[in-house]
């Protein structure tokens, strides 16, 4: 457990670089297995689940080390094909390590995922996508054994635009025999990313970033070296604390266009948001006013793990805002935390209602999960006097220096 102290009040200022994105190097990292090779992934971000998901490559035999932010992974001695229950815990998405395993070693035993802090983590559509390539695969108990002597190419259509699931069936085609077609596929930025992996690796994979996602065989080549593309949701995380306190800060290679609609919602507020390459400024100053309704929906829509830290800057502003989660059951666990600092937020399943108040005191919260602890943090940052969170892990499996870059920004924050 650790104990977030903040002293809200202190305008953000100055630039910071944005880390490389959790959700696109967690599947490339279980990429890495399709293949005896060597992959350098630069501008790797230190989480807890990289390093979850390092444990479980090196349980199976690979080489794995990060160095700040180069984390270097040699495949060539893998060699077991199963996953114990505690290193699947400790990441929710070490699902995804069900279809490299599967291409390579032509069979898998895991432990289903549990639920998480979201709600349950079904995994059918992960399953239904290897069936569909030739698997045969037994859930008994809690635990999932796939075998498939060859993989044959197969038409996958998704009833949700899953991006595990799309991310899972890419990885497992690439040792089908013959053309695979993903329909309804995912269309985030991390499923473009990954496709950029696996051609450098030798597959033939394409049309990731639209519903269509081609994969049609598999060359194996070389070592391959990466750069890890940004995180979109550390960024919107860095934009919504300034606009939770004010200020001017600069956020450095970022993809602008990948949080396009967190942009607009933080414009209609009030905030003044300037893009330039891979650089984006956020000017925020006085109070805010409610934007228009914030409704989550696969990419290219709001993303659900924004939503939180929307949230956090609706607090303060003048108005209500309306939040409709289409994706997790369970987004708004954070919510009778924020209620402690003197928000007026209600909720009744898929939608929260927050109806801005003038001021916000300091309180003792706990964190509930990853983007709500952030949630939490944002909040604190515009709340008058000191607030604590209990944080068990949370913000630390998706944030590499939270607490540092905000500090670096000019807030009074520390962690014991
Ligand atoms: C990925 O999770 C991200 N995690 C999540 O980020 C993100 O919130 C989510 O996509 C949605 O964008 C990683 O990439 C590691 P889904 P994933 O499969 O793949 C249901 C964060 O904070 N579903 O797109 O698990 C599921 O229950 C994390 O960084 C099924 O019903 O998300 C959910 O309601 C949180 N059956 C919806 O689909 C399945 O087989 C979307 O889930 C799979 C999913």
């Amino acid at each position: 457990m650790s104990v977030w102290r903040i002293a809200g009040g202190n305008r953000l200022e100055g630039s910071i670089r944005v880390q490389g994105a959790k959700n696109a190097v967690l599947p490339m990292i279980a990429a890495s297995l399709l293949t005896g090779c060597e992959t350098e992934f630069l501008n790797c971000p230190a989480l807890s689940d990289v390093e979850a998901a390092v444990d479980i490559l090196r349980y199976l035999g690979c080489k794995a080390r990060q160095e700040d932010d180069v984390l270097n992974i040699d495949s060539r001695d893998l060699c077991r094909s199963d996953i114990p229950s505690e290193l699947m815990h400790r990441m929710r998405s070490s699902v995804i390590f069900l279809g490299p395993l599967l291409a390579r070693c032509g069979e898998v035993r895991a432990s289903v995922p549990g639920g998480c802090e979201l709600g349950p983590r079904p995994i059918d559509l992960h399953l239904e996508a290897l069936r569909r390539l030739g698997a045969e695969v037994e859930e008994r108990e809690g635990e999932i054994v796939c075998r498939a002597v060859k993989l044959r190419g197969a038409e996958i259509s998704l009833s949700l635009p899953s991006v595990g699931a799309t991310e899972n069936a890419m990885l497992a085609a690439c040792a089908a025999e013959g053309p695979s077609v993903i329909y309804n596929a995912a269309r985030e930025p991390e499923i473009e990313s990954l496709q950029e992996y696996l051609c450098r690796l030798g597959a033939k994979v394409s049309g990731a970033g639209t519903p269509v996602v081609t994969v049609n065989g598999f060359h194996p080549c070389g070592s391959v070296g990466l750069r890890v593309m940004p995180d979109r949701i550390a960024a919107a995380t860095l934009l919504c604390c300034t606009a939770c306190v004010g200020g001017d800060v600069e956020l450095q290679a970022v993809c602008p266009e990948h949080l396009e609609p967190v942009i607009v919602s933080l414009a209609e507020m009030g905030c003044r948001i300037f893009a330039s390459g891979n650089r984006l400024r956020i000017i925020s100053g006085g109070r805010l006013r409610a934007p228009r309704a914030i409704v989550t929906r696969p990419y290219p829509g709001f993303p659900t793990d924004a939503a939180p830290l929307l949230m956090a800057v609706s607090l303060r502003a003048e108005g209500s805002t309306v939040f409709i989660e289409n994706i997790f059951s369970s987004r708004y666990r954070h919510a009778s935390e924020l209620r402690l600092l003197g928000a007026d937020i209600s909720t009744h399943g898929s939608l929260a209602l927050v109806n801005g108040v003038e001021t916000l005191h300091g309180a003792r919260l706990h964190s509930t999960d990853l983007r709500g602890g952030a949630a939490l943090v944002a909040a604190a940052l515009g709340a008058e006097g000191e607030t604590e969170i209990f944080d068990e892990g949370h913000i630390g499996r998706g944030y590499s220096s939270l607490d540092g870059d905000l500090r670096r920004l000019g807030a009074d924050i520390r962690v014991e």
